[in-house]
């Protein structure tokens, strides 16, 4: 998949439907000639000339231009942008060398092919399953004026549109180095024409899609929260301005990584793009000793020219295939409850037997024990840090065996990361929190954060959960994250280094999170940040699902999925149903049954026809999940552009689906039809709308007849199932008798 031709200097990254296409030019930077749909045959000389100024330098006291060649600093397309020099579109690095000078020029040096993928030490990753999945180039570049070396990583998949790349600074200089700023990915890219599509939020907000013309200011997508950052998602499109969910190129960033991050996008002069990925350059400043390395997190561009779908489909692919747990991927995930909104931190180990009992009887396959089970946890104003069990409030050993005889599962909440003033741990190791002590620190939530930069509180952190799942078999644990990162100053790493504190201690995060998944590996780990703060890849690799959102209500609900769903699958987002005071009981399950569902509620104040719903769409969920959880993802309305949130998941053998449409604004009398896509054309397929029999490019071409009144608010699922002929003339006759036998 990966050649280089030796006599053009071109490396060429190609499967059966993409080509990444680069060379080394003369004087040894690397152009970027192409990135798209499989590209058979080309002409480097036609790609790369641009009528901008020759290059010309100084070299031995005399000018150098070669004036039969065309490369200009300013206007090229390049894989690593150089610091300081001809190329001011923003640099792939900044390097502070050991003499002050931040002037930096990386060059072709070497590179490599390998079978199979290597990643990021200590960084979550995409992982492969054997080695003729993937393959990867490693090409080295050396810094013109320092023994500094730059591995750029590219794995590409063999069948996806995507590449996965992530960069080591290696520091031979036989002295330190700092680094400033460090990608992980480059893009440049002729022509203008596009648009950003980003998402932003807030609590209970957490998603929303945002699209922004994409002109000559540069734009930055990013985040500074360290963690919990609704403010920006570190997942994006660029799409060509008129592309939409079916048609035209989109293609797709996403870092693997779950602290500060940043994209910088914008034109430059002459209308062409850059995009570069990265950790975020504020406050990062990063020592690196001679002899050691840096990692810089993965990024994976996806791409497509077949719309927002394609692309869509492609990142969910890869995620699930690649990137999650494998143990739970494509796992049915057990229907859970949840105590947090029924009792609050108010329960007992008697409450907790009767809610597993009462959530028997509903279908329902696990009970989550959230916050309030440990240390003086009374309420959210302290104890985090004091990892024991309570046992005069419950006995948890107790109730997870209850359970288990129930053959019911459990689950724990944790909050690891975190420490409250009010804690045994704080009175004892102040210094375990960040904070400078001669600073007031801000408290959130009445919380500050450990210090996991240091590998010892990483580590104790670590050995007081292990006493306690060591014990109590466990089966999911939700590691929720509820404040983000202020105060950042760790007592442990000195004057010098307090620039890695955000970086190292997203390091210690991953540690910590590693430790634990590789213990308890049967364990399914849910992961959450006040509701979905910390949606990313980076988490994904250790928890199979993250929760969505605080935010129940579907109204609000809906957006937040249909803004989440863009980028990741469905599967991997925690929907639950609440006792929230909107819509109906059916409204809240439909729309959480697009995601890992579950229920946040007191089961003995529903009412018997609730009660009977909830069993209902339980034995649905449980026979449809697969179509969620493995299926293909498409859009058919868009909230941003009609009254409707409509989309579909389609088994990847295409001989079943699950509809969703979504009611915004009431119609009385429109006319309505709702489209399908990703059907058989041929195959007959039983829709639970009319419960009759139509091929599937009668859906595809008239769709589903949503014409009568419609109510705001309303929420519709509907399953279409492949069938044979015979089945279809039966049913086709039972549909028009009903019809029939109700008009008269
Ligand atoms: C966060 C979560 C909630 C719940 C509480 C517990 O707010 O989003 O679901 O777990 O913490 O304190």
């Amino acid at each position: 998949m990966i050649k280089f031709d030796e006599k053009r200097r071109v490396f060429n990254l190609s499967n059966d439907s993409f080509s990444y296409i680069f060379h080394i030019n003369k004087l040894n930077y690397l152009i970027h000639l192409y990135a798209g749909a499989k590209l058979n045959d080309f002409g480097i000389e036609r790609m790369n000339e641009r009528y901008i100024e020759r290059y010309a330098y100084l070299e031995n006291g005399k000018e150098v231009c070669d004036e039969s060649y065309y490369f200009s600093e300013q206007g090229s397309l390049f894989e690593c942008a150089s610091n300081l020099k001809g190329d001011k579109r923003g640099a792939f690095a900044i390097i502070r060398h050991k003499d002050g000078s931040r002037i930096t020029n990386f060059k072709y040096f070497s590179h490599k092919i390998i079978k199979g993928k290597e990643s990021p030490v200590g960084l979550p990753h995409f992982r492969i399953k054997n080695n003729s999945e993937a393959e990867t180039l490693v090409v080295t570049l050396k810094d013109e004026f320092d023994e500094i070396y730059l591995d750029l990583f590219y794995t590409l998949f063999s069948s996806k549109d995507a590449l996965v790349r992530f960069s080591r600074l290696r520091n031979k200089t036989g002295s330190s180095i700092f680094i400033e700023k460090l990608s992980s990915l480059q893009l440049d890219r002729v022509n203008s024409n596009y648009d950003l599509v980003s998402s932003h939020g807030q609590w209970g907000d957490d998603r929303e899609l945002e699209v922004t013309q994409i002109g000559h200011s540069k734009i930055c997508v990013n985040d500074n929260h360290g963690g919990r950052g609704f403010r920006q998602n570190p997942s994006i499109l660029i799409k060509e301005r008129d592309a939409n969910y079916d048609y035209g190129e989109v293609m797709a960033f996403s870092l693997v990584y779950s602290g500060n991050f940043k994209f910088e996008i914008g034109l430059d002069e002459y209308d062409q793009l850059r995009v570069l990925a990265l950790i975020n350059d504020e406050s990062f400043d990063y020592e690196v000793k001679n002899g050691e390395n840096f990692d810089a997190p993965e990024c994976l561009m996806v791409y497509s020219n077949k719309g927002i779908n394609r692309v869509t489909q492609q990142m969910h692919d890869i995620i699930r295939d690649n990137l999650l747990p494998q143990q739970f991927a494509f796992k049915e995930r057990p229907i859970l409850i949840n105590s947090w909104e029924p009792f609050m931190f108010d329960f007992d180990t008697e409450k907790i037997k009767k809610l597993i009992l009462d959530a028997k009887e509903l279908g329902i396959e696990e009970v989550v024990l959230d916050d309030g089970w440990f240390g003086d946890r009374k309420d959210d104003k302290r104890a985090l840090g004091d990892w024991f069990i309570n046992s005069n409030k419950i006995n948890l050993k107790e109730v997870v065996d209850f359970a288990h005889n129930q053959n019911m599962k459990f689950g724990l909440w944790i909050e690891p990361e975190m420490i409250s003033p009010d804690s045994e741990l704080f009175r004892k190791k102040p210094n375990f929190a960040l904070a400078n002590p001669n600073k007031k620190p801000t408290l959130l939530r009445h919380q500050l954060v450990l210090d996991l930069a240091n590998d010892k509180i990483v580590e104790d952190t670590f050995k007081q959960f292990c006493e306690i799942f060591d014990q109590i078999p466990f089966d999911y644990v939700k590691w929720d994250f509820n404040r983000y990162l202020t105060d950042i100053y760790s007592n442990f790493l000195g004057s010098e280094k307090e620039g890695e504190v955000f970086h190292r201690f997203m390091l210690g995060s991953y540690k910590l999170l590693d430790m634990f998944t590789k213990r308890y590996p049967n364990i399914l780990l849910e992961t959450c940040a006040s509701g979905g703060g910390r949606f990313d890849l980076g988490m994904m690799y250790y928890s199979s699902q993250i929760w969505g959102s605080d935010e129940t209500n579907p109204l609000s609900r809906v957006m937040i999925q249909f803004a989440t769903n863009v980028f990741y699958p469905l599967s991997t987002i925690g929907a639950h149903v609440s006792a929230a005071n909107s819509l109906t009981i059916q409204d809240k399950i439909i729309t959480s049954a697009f995601g890992t569902f579950g229920y946040e509620l007191n089961p003995s104040k529903l009412t018997k026809d609730e009660k009977e719903k909830i069993k209902t769409f339980n034995k649905l969920i449980k026979e449809h999940h697969h179509v969620v959880t493995c299926g293909d993802y498409y859009v058919l309305n868009s909230p941003y552009l009609t009254n409707y949130a409509s989309w579909m998941c389609v088994t990847k053998d295409k001989k079943e689906a699950l509809v969703f449409n979504f009611v915004f604004k009431r119609e009385q009398t429109k006319g309505r039809f709702l489209k399908l896509k990703g059907l058989k054309p041929d195959a007959n397929y039983f829709n639970s709308l009319t419960n009759d029999v139509y091929k599937g490019d009668f859906y595809m071409k008239v769709g589903l007849n949503l014409s009568a009144p419609l109510t705001d608010g309303m929420t519709m699922l509907f399953v279409l199932k492949e069938v044979n002929p015979l089945v279809k003339t039966i049913a086709n006759k039972k549909a028009e008798q009903a019809k029939r036998e109700k008009l008269l």
